[in-house]
């Protein structure tokens, strides 16, 4: 977990303007975006949360016990794949980041290593969180059940419905998923409940946010959680090309944690970043700047500035908003922001399959999407692409089989 050239850790805090993913200045902002935009209830949390992030991130004791667990039961490093079959068919150098075949089956797993971490560090014995794919949920329940911690899940009934086997699986690992029947009944909807549980258990209770969303530190912190990508993913791309950066580095964006995290690894260097959207959730290109869940970044909006409903046929990229970091790099120009449809994510989804034996989660389709529509057009004929495969698609395969059926 290191990110300066000679291997040592900067202090937390010591933001490097000329960076481009560098730390949030004093008020947690990112350029224009970031901030707390909570109740007076929670800014004690906040700064309690922060404290101890720091604290733990400039000891060398916290990143031993993460490293170890990462390494021992999440199952990192995970490995990049050479995409043989797809490159030979698109004409450009294929390599994935593996995050797939990490414990619980997502990259996800990451981030709540860390904050069940912390929420030991900071005395606190239950955790809550909010889910869409249930990737995350999944992933709290499970690191809730290895630190004995309880453990109360937050999600929209839609997702529910999409995702039951994920919901089953939470159950099993000892969580209570509450169903929200409020909204659009997905992610952004589950937030809400979470934030208002936050807000009366706050003495007990630490909010496992699951993407570089939300107030200071959490985009900030999760950023740095899943920074372990992108620098394993740096160390192995160059022994793969010879000491050089991919030509591009793709990953889908929800919150954008998987493309933070990979981005933060590559974000010096020469490779163009870009971050695949949802064509019905492009807040990056058809959001206005405001405030959502905590910190102001780019959202969908009506025309009265209220919150628009996103949809995509991927429950974990249905959200309506963006990480601020996000917002932050699109407006200094160093990451891209493009959109697909669900329609070419459903053939990226059998694309790979077929050519590679791997069957990706939907979210990640979507970076496979753009990669198979702009092979030869944006991405030049032989150049190298690094896709991050956040998650594999166990969770989807039933969702895209009564798809194919024409039952949904
Ligand atoms: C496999 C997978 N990839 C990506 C995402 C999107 O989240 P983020 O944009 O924070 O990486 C999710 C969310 O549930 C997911 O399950």
């Amino acid at each position: 977990m290191t990110d300066a050239a000679d291997g040592s850790r900067p202090a937390p805090g010591s933001a490097v303007e000329a960076t481009h993913m560098g730390d949030p200045d004093d008020r947690g902002r990112f350029g224009d975006f970031g901030g707390r935009f909570v109740p007076e209830s929670l800014v004690p949390a906040c700064q309690e949360l922060e404290a101890a992030f720091r604290a733990a991130w400039s000891d060398d004791a916290f990143h031993t016990e993460l490293d170890d667990r990462l390494r021992t039961y999440a199952g990192r490093p995970s490995p990049v794949t050479e995409a043989e079959n797809l490159s030979r068919r698109l004409g450009v150098r294929v390599l994935l980041k593996r995050e797939d075949l990490n414990h619980t089956g997502s990259h996800k797993i990451n981030n709540v290593i860390g904050q069940a971490l912390l929420t030991r560090h900071m005395g606190k014995k239950r955790l809550i969180a909010e889910t869409g794919a249930g990737q995350h949920g999944v992933a709290a329940a499970t690191a809730a059940a290895l630190f004995d911690l309880d453990c109360v899940v937050y999600m929209g009934e839609v997702d529910v419905e999409r995702q039951a086997l994920n919901v089953f699986r939470m159950e099993l690992l000892g969580a209570e998923v509450r169903p929200v029947s409020s909204g659009s009944r997905t992610l952004k909807d589950a937030i809400n409940e979470a934030m208002r549980d936050w807000v009366a258990s706050v003495e007990t209770t630490h909010y496992c946010i699951g993407s570089v969303m939300g107030p200071h530190p959490y985009p900030w912190m999760v950023r740095e959680l899943q920074r372990v990508i992108g620098d394993e993913a740096r160390v192995q791309s160059k022994e793969l090309l010879d000491g050089g950066d991919p030509d591009l580095v793709v990953a889908c964006v929800g919150g954008g944690s998987n493309a933070a995290g990979i981005f933060a690894g590559f974000a010096e260097g020469p490779a163009r970043l870009v971050g695949v959207q949802p064509d019905g959730g492009a807040a990056i290109g058809r959001g206005l700047p405001g405030v959502v869940h905590g910190s102001a970044s780019l959202l969908l909006q009506d025309e009265h500035g209220q919150v628009s409903e996103a949809h995509s046929v991927s429950a974990g990229l249905d959200y309506p908003g963006v990480g601020p970091e996000h917002a932050h790099l699109a407006a200094t120009g160093r990451a891209e922001y493009v959109t697909v449809t669900d329609a070419e994510v459903l053939d990226a989804f059998e694309l790979l399959s077929r050519s590679e034996g791997i069957i990706p989660a939907l979210e990640p389709a979507h970076a496979i999407a753009w990669v198979a529509r702009e092979a030869g057009g944006a991405i030049p004929t032989g150049a190298t692409v690094l896709v991050n495969l956040s998650g594999r698609g166990d969770k989807d395969a039933e969702q895209v089989m009564r798809i194919r059926k024409g039952t949904r």
